[in-house]
């Protein structure tokens, strides 16, 4: 107990919007399973977070109970992580305002995101996403994290977050742990399969493999991925002129463990028309277990439930602490 209490916080909320695919899981939770063994890993179900864009409410509770049993089933095992869903700890929303109230117009005026989603969704241009960023700044400052896993895109909202934890100290002195984003050293960077040159993503179906997608309509992308208009139909590791190949050798590299001289050498001879089929079914062997344990999870109503109330007490726990000591900072009352 005394051990795990000196390991080193990490903390990091996913928005239950999309589908899990290949590029998530091989790019980012692949490797999430193995940082619990150094650090005090939470992960949460950022549900409150979705609704600053206009959610249909069945879809939402089917994904974000889908998305927790699909990181379960990707390896994050709920004994050695905290996993929760933000709604269900009320002091993300309370530690929320006041935070809001440490946050500059100016500041959120200049998130990137908010001028992408604004320009997105003109006609939904409501507060929540204006002030979005103070509710992350929440989220993460609850639980004292020195390290916050996320994406390039989320940078600007953890700088934010610095800010904010540091102005914060300035006046009612060291309330907060000011914590530095952690952008993982090039994880594999996954691309589209039918267009080699983005990033797979779940706004282009086709060149993007979920998790749960059915072995057969997996095969049938991998055959149709887009592979390079060069006339040598060798397989050849050489991003810059092969993009849509060296992706394909960077999948099988991934989920086989192959390098890519090994790669290269299994298919001298043999064209694309080999190479791609081959890709898909490794795959598809790759993917089965977590497509099998998730649905087996998600079946298991009792066990998700399980999983999600004992994550809300553990986070609940480290919460209320820090939000009593906030208010008592601030000048509220204690009831
Ligand atoms: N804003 C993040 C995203 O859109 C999700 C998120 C919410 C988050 N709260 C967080 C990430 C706290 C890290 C820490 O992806």
């Amino acid at each position: 107990m005394e051990n795990m209490e000196k390991r080193k916080v990490m903390l990091s909320g996913i928005q239950p919007s999309g589908d899990l695919h290949l590029g998530n899981y091989l790019g980012a939770v692949k490797n999430w399973a193995a940082r619990a063994e150094e650090f005090d890993c939470y992960y949460f179900m950022a549900d409150m977070h979705t609704i600053t864009v206009r959610q249909t409410p069945a879809d939402l509770r089917r994904r974000t109970l889908e998305q927790l049993a699909q990181y379960i089933a990707c390896g994050l095992d709920p004994e050695k992580n905290t996993l929760f869903i933000q709604s269900h700890v009320p002091e993300h929303a309370q530690l929320g305002w006041v935070l809001n109230c440490y946050t500059m117009f100016g500041e959120l005026s200049r998130m990137t995101q908010f001028k992408d989603k604004s320009a997105k969704h003109k006609d939904n241009i409501n507060g929540g996403l204006f002030t979005y960023p103070a509710l992350m700044a929440a989220d993460i400052l609850l639980y004292h994290p020195e390290y916050i896993p996320v994406g390039e895109d989320q940078k600007q909202h953890c700088e934010l977050t610095r800010d904010v934890a540091i102005r914060f100290n300035n006046i009612y002195g060291n309330v907060f742990t000011v914590p530095e984003p952690y952008i993982p050293k090039v994880g594999a960077r996954i691309m589209s399969l039918s267009n080699p040159t983005s990033k797979m993503s779940k706004s282009d179906p086709n060149g993007c493999v979920f998790l749960l997608e059915k072995p057969e309509d997996i095969m049938r992308k991998f055959k149709r991925a887009v592979t390079d208009s060069d006339t040598e139909n060798c397989v050849r590791y050489a991003p810059a002129e092969k993009p849509g190949v060296s992706n394909l050798m960077g999948i099988y590299s991934s989920v086989t463990g192959k390098s890519y001289a090994d790669i290269e050498s299994e298919f001298v001879g043999r064209g694309y028309g080999e190479f791609k089929p081959a890709v898909g079914e490794a795959v598809v062997e790759a993917l089965r277990p977590i497509r099998e344990e998730s649905q087996r999870i998600i079946a298991d109503k009792a066990y998700l439930q399980d999983v999600y109330r004992s994550g809300a007490e553990k986070a609940g726990r480290i919460a209320s602490r820090t939000l009593r000591k906030v208010y008592k900072k601030i000048g509220f009352v204690e009831r």
